[in-house]
């Protein structure tokens, strides 16, 4: 698979530049050009996945600029780590363990705060999904399992067997937005107890007839995998505390897949809360922490939904930080 010393793969804006087997990032020509504001800056990837993205912005970034990656999955890191060992020896990227929601304590850590810049690429990498036996596929037999941190105790079997029809109703309503949820969950729970995703997927297919099927199934083990993952109160978290360690001029850049995802990102780069209510200074000024820089989101292009199919569903937001006296600024 290509990579950035793959010289047909040489352009920038090449979709697949940054591609291997491991995950192909997206939109990776925007968050390197939209992101990086200083060349000599401190950024951090919270979502390494396989080193795609930090690749991109170590490419972007010159001598000086350095990359701290985060990523709450051990096999992510490894191959993050051995793609960019050279990058590594030249001190200018380390990757740390660990989950995004405690952001700050990370940094601090690494003696990292301020940073010039912060990534958010959400959910999960196309090998958390290709690999059958940790569970996340709903076209593949695996155990009911959708951790992304191997040390967690949750798991998708103890939501699908354990929970009551009402928390499971609630999980696929929250995290799906399934129309079905109920019929889904009494069914689940009628059919206890089941073992692996082949199961839990006969039993959504029993109650949901063709042609609807394939998206239910699809919202279910996104429901299950965000209640597994803490996925949404994670995002939040990072969010509230990216305030407190990107610089004011810094920027942000978040890579949601779904709705769920990219409400609370807009609301929180639009208004500073996860309510999506202005609030405003005495004056009538909008008081916000970040500015988005283009207002609204960046989608994939037709060429890159094409060479990389998961790009579809892709909506990028970037803010810039606001800096205290900038704080209450008329609405646009
Ligand atoms: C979409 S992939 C990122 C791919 C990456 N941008 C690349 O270029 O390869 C998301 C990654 O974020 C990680 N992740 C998701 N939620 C996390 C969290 N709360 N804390 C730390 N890592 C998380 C996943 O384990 C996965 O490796």
């Amino acid at each position: 698979m290509p990579d950035s010393n793959d010289p047909d793969r040489s352009s920038s804006r090449d979709p697949l530049r940054y591609a291997t087997d491991f995950h192909a990032p997206v939109l990776s020509h925007d968050v390197r050009t939209r992101l990086v504001t200083a060349a000599g800056g401190r950024y951090v990837d919270a979502t390494l996945g396989g080193g795609g993205h930090a690749r991109a912005l170590l490419d972007e970034l010159g001598p000086e600029g350095q990359v701290l990656g985060i990523d709450r999955d051990p096999e992510a890191l490894a191959t993050a780590r051995d793609r960019l060992a050279d990058e590594r020896e030249a001190g200018r990227f380390r990757a740390v363990r660990g989950t995004f929601g405690d952001l700050r304590a990370l940094l601090e850590a690494e003696d990292f705060i301020p940073i010039d810049g912060l990534l958010l690429d959400l959910g999960v990498s196309s090998e958390q999904i290709d690999v059958a036996e940790r569970g996340f596929s709903f076209q593949e037999e695996g155990p009911l399992d959708m951790r992304m941190d191997p040390r967690q105790g949750l798991r998708a079997q103890h939501i699908v067997n354990d929970w009551s029809e009402h928390d499971l109703r609630a999980v696929l309503q929250d995290f799906g937005e399934e129309r079905r949820a109920g019929s889904v969950a009494h069914a689940i729970v009628e059919a206890r107890p089941l073992d692996t995703t082949r199961d839990l997927a006969e039993v959504i297919r029993s109650v949901v007839p063709p042609p609807d099927e394939v998206k239910t199934l699809a919202r279910v083990f996104q429901a299950l995998r965000i209640a597994v993952n803490a996925e949404l109160r994670q995002l939040e978290e990072a969010l509230e505390q990216s305030v407190e360690v990107v610089r004011p001029g810094g920027r942000i850049a978040v890579i949601s897949y779904h709705s769920l995802e990219d409400r609370r990102a807009k609301r929180f780069l639009r208004y500073g809360n996860f309510e999506g209510e202005p609030r405003r200074d005495l004056y009538g000024n909008l008081v916000a922490p970040w500015r988005e820089v283009p207002r609204g989101p960046i989608e994939a292009s037709e060429a890159e939904v094409e060479a990389n199919p998961r790009a579809r569903s892709a909506r990028l937001r970037v803010a810039e930080r606001r800096n205290d006296e900038e704080m209450g600024q008329p609405m646009p």
